[in-house]
């Protein structure tokens, strides 16, 4: 049904806007930013052929959904609105408006553009979808939002992407193995060691997922979120931070490098990049780089890597180095089942549920007594 209903969105819509918070969404929006292209956001549907998805409902900004609105009115979209709970605040209010929008656009057909992704049993949007007669694809019971990548939450959205699923759940089958293994040959198992250590011994309490692709934003914002609502819990919890290299050592890589000693890296570095630029040869040599002419700017990007890991172990950031051979599908899903599995390995260490996250709600409650009163 997944496959089917992604055909259709890549058949009848131009953007398919994906509505959630949290779990709901970071896991689409890291794999999609990490295989598309970088400039897809601009592309015209000609040029990529395919869908572009839009993430909505992650805010209560009014703007942000003004804009959304705006910008749909002569475009051809389809929503997904995704939730396990099925009443999410921010979700149920951006589903409100699209929802509305989407009727006033399409009349009865919104019906076969409307996608919901909801517990199998229960929730306000279980209960509408029955009534209404939306296709409906499920969170599975024992999965929570930010470990559901994987299932029907990520797997849809990523498919209409044009993304191949199949890739990214056969790295993932292959991490279950290789990463389950009771044994410290598993790296899963000695990067959750290495961040306890890390946390108890030697007083680090910042961890800094360091990458030098900018499609990689989203993969460490999922990370962020995977990693400190699994372990942020009883005052516990390395503080998770990410940067993008080099842009970064432009600004705060000074701190990194000669402040307050309480950080160290985690560096993703991807060993083959798909696409390379070759350095120019020019007779004035204007700006000296002439030294460089012919050679790849991947591989300067590597001496890059290089050069930043030795000052900052030098400058005592010590830095734990996770190479992926390329950025596809297939490493893309074996990447996620290795951070997953490292996450709850190493929330257990530090003795917390990675399964839950009380701390959540008390804004909520907040929030909902302070609107009632509105
Ligand atoms: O990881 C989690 O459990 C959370 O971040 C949830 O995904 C987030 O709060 C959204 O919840 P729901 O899917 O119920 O709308």
């Amino acid at each position: 049904r997944i496959i089917d209903a992604s055909k259709k969105i890549q058949e009848n819509s131009d953007y398919l806007i994906v509505i959630g918070i949290g779990g709901s969404y970071l896991g689409a929006r890291a794999v999609i930013e990490a295989l598309t292209n970088n400039f897809s956001n601009i592309m015209t549907k000609q040029e990529r052929n395919l869908p572009k998805i839009i993430f909505a409902g992650n805010s209560i900004s009014s703007t942000y959904l003004f804009e959304l609105t705006d910008f749909l009115k002569d475009k051809d979209f389809s929503i997904n609105v995704i939730s396990k709970s099925g009443s999410t605040f921010e979700t149920a209010v951006a589903f409100r408006v699209l929802k509305s929008f989407c009727e006033e656009k399409y009349g009865e057909d919104a019906t076969s553009r409307i996608i919901v992704t909801t517990d199998a049993e229960s929730g306000l949007l279980k209960i509408l979808s029955d009534k209404a007669g939306y296709e409906t694809f499920c969170v599975p019971d024992d999965i929570g939002g930010r470990f559901s990548v994987l299932t029907a939450v990520g797997l849809f959205p990523i498919m209409c992407a044009g993304i191949d699923t199949d890739a990214i759940l056969l790295g993932a089958n292959d991490g279950l193995e290789e990463y389950t293994k009771k044994s410290l040959d598993n790296i899963s198992l000695k990067y959750a060691i290495i961040r306890n250590a890390m946390f108890k011994d030697e007083n680090k309490e910042i961890e800094y997922l360091v990458a030098h692709e900018f499609k990689l934003s989203y993969l460490q914002e999922w990370w962020k979120q995977l990693f400190a609502e699994s372990e942020g819990k009883n005052g516990k919890g390395l503080y998770v931070e990410s940067a993008i290299f080099t842009r970064d050592l432009h600004s705060f890589g000074q701190m990194i490098q000669d402040g307050n000693k309480i950080t160290f890296e985690t560096i993703i570095e991807v060993e083959n990049l798909k696409n390379d630029i070759i350095i120019p040869y020019i007779d004035e040599d204007f700006d000296n780089l002439n030294y460089l002419a012919k050679k790849s700017l991947n591989d300067i990007n590597k001496v890059a890597v290089t050069a930043t890991r030795k000052a900052h172990t030098d400058g005592n950031v010590p830095t734990v180095r996770i190479k992926i051979p390329k950025l596809d599908a297939y490493n893309i899903g074996k990447l996620i089942y290795f951070f997953e599995m490292s996450c709850a390995i190493s929330a257990y260490m530090l003795e917390v549920n990675p399964f839950d996250q009380p701390g959540v709600d008390n804004y909520k409650k907040n929030m909902y007594q302070l609107l009632k009163k509105m």
